[in-house]
């Protein structure tokens, strides 16, 4: 007869676990061990909070800067991340505190000497006039993070990518293609970067060296929609016949994608038109759009102008203020003091979840990251819904 190999041994094994765990839950402290080393270590690396301090400042373009961030004095280093993650900024702006995620645009490869990150100021933009007015050497910056999904997976995209970049959405494919100049990614990459003008190309003379230096793993094409004279390279935008000439082989490639909501919605057109699946396509969060009365679906005649109330209950806490129509419910949350933590300001994450008691409010199907349950629950994420009536809300 066939002996089944220690199938006794464990057997009685496992019969004597049950009295084993017994004496192991009799002899346990009672309160959890807290200082158990793998949580300790996975709080020094990822802290609730960075704190990191701006060391240099780099002009790119007439309306860019990145920031060099080291830690900050008395801190520890700064955790590692993938390419492509961001942080989330906690920043006051004339006393009132808000966040916004910002890709980190150095390499994983060069995180020991610090994060760098790309912003590009926009025209008279709350947050980012701030910081053009405030950073400077020496100014210490609160972030939480990295956070993020869109980066390369090996398991699950291929190692021949294309990456579509729109304006400052090169940041995050900045921080891929420098951790493939530093040896430490074995990516193909194909990268086209659309822009209005040659001088709104970010990084413009680094991403050609790079491509130069490594022909066989980089290809950089840029294409400009309004190009002045004299521009000899390509123009118009990243169309479905672009792809198809410049990418290659389309069958073996994953696609990444990081630019402003109307870029996604073009994008995601040329993608259908060439038959891409989209299991092989990422996008990056695009954030709130510019302007959500010209979002399709919005019920303009409706809402657009109106002032409306937001009664927010906490506990036994209640709270009112005012929120306008074009505003997101998580900004007008803000002004108020009243901001649940936030950190994608995109829909997906989660973390300004709240509870709608009542009210309509408008919410884009891109933005709409909310669990199948919390839809069916009455729960949004205020960072992606804008009042359409007075409202009640529940905040943790
Ligand atoms: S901040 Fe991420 S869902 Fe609102």
């Amino acid at each position: 007869m066939m002996e089944i190999k220690g199938f006794n041994e464990d057997m009685a094994k496992m019969f004597a676990l049950a009295s084993l765990r017994e004496e192991q839950i009799a002899a346990a402290p009672e309160s959890p061990d807290l200082a158990d080393p793998v949580n300790a270590l996975s709080r020094r690396l990822y802290p609730d909070r960075l704190r990191m301090m701006v060391k240099r400042v780099v002009d790119e373009t007439a309306d860019t800067r990145t920031f060099c961030f080291g830690p900050a004095p008395g801190t520890g280093g700064l955790p590692p991340f993938r390419a492509g993650q961001y942080l989330s900024l906690k920043v006051a702006v004339e006393g009132t505190p808000v966040t916004r995620p910002y890709s980190l645009s150095s390499a994983p490869a060069e995180a020991r000497s610090g994060f760098e990150l790309t912003i590009r100021r926009q025209a008279g933009g709350f947050v980012t006039e701030h910081i053009w007015r405030q950073w400077r050497a020496g100014t210490v910056v609160e972030a939480t993070g990295p956070h993020g999904n869109f980066y390369h997976e090996p398991l699950r995209d291929s190692r021949s990518v294309v990456t579509l970049a729109g304006g400052s959405g090169i940041t995050p494919f900045r921080s891929m293609i420098r951790e493939i100049a530093s040896g430490h990614s074995d990516l193909n990459l194909t990268l086209l970067y659309g822009s209005r003008s040659s001088e709104q190309i970010i990084f413009r003379d680094e991403l050609t060296a790079l491509a130069a230096e490594y022909p066989d793993k980089l290809k950089v094409i840029y294409v400009l929609s309004d190009p002045e004279s004299g521009w000899r390279g390509r123009t118009g935008l990243l169309d479905a016949a672009l792809i198809r000439e410049t990418a290659g082989d389309l069958e073996s490639k994953s696609f990444f994608v990081c630019g402003p909501p109307a870029m996604y919605r073009f994008v995601k057109r040329q993608l259908q038109e060439l038959a891409i699946e989209w299991r092989r396509v990422r996008f990056e969060l695009a954030g709130s759009p510019e302007d959500i009365t010209l979002e399709p679906g919005y019920p303009a005649a409706a809402a657009a102008g109106k002032i409306f109330q937001v009664t927010v209950r906490s506990g036994s806490r209640s709270h009112s203020l005012s929120a306008a129509a074009e505003e997101s419910i998580l900004s007008a949350l803000e002004r108020a003091g009243l901001a649940p933590d936030s950190r994608c300001r995109s829909g997906e994450c989660g973390f300004c979840r709240a509870l709608l008691v009542s009210g309509d409010t408008f919410v884009r199907p891109e933005g709409d990251g909310r669990r199948a349950a919390d839809r069916v629950l009455g729960f949004l994420h205020p960072c992606s819904a804008y009042p359409l009536s007075d409202l009640v809300l529940q905040v943790p």
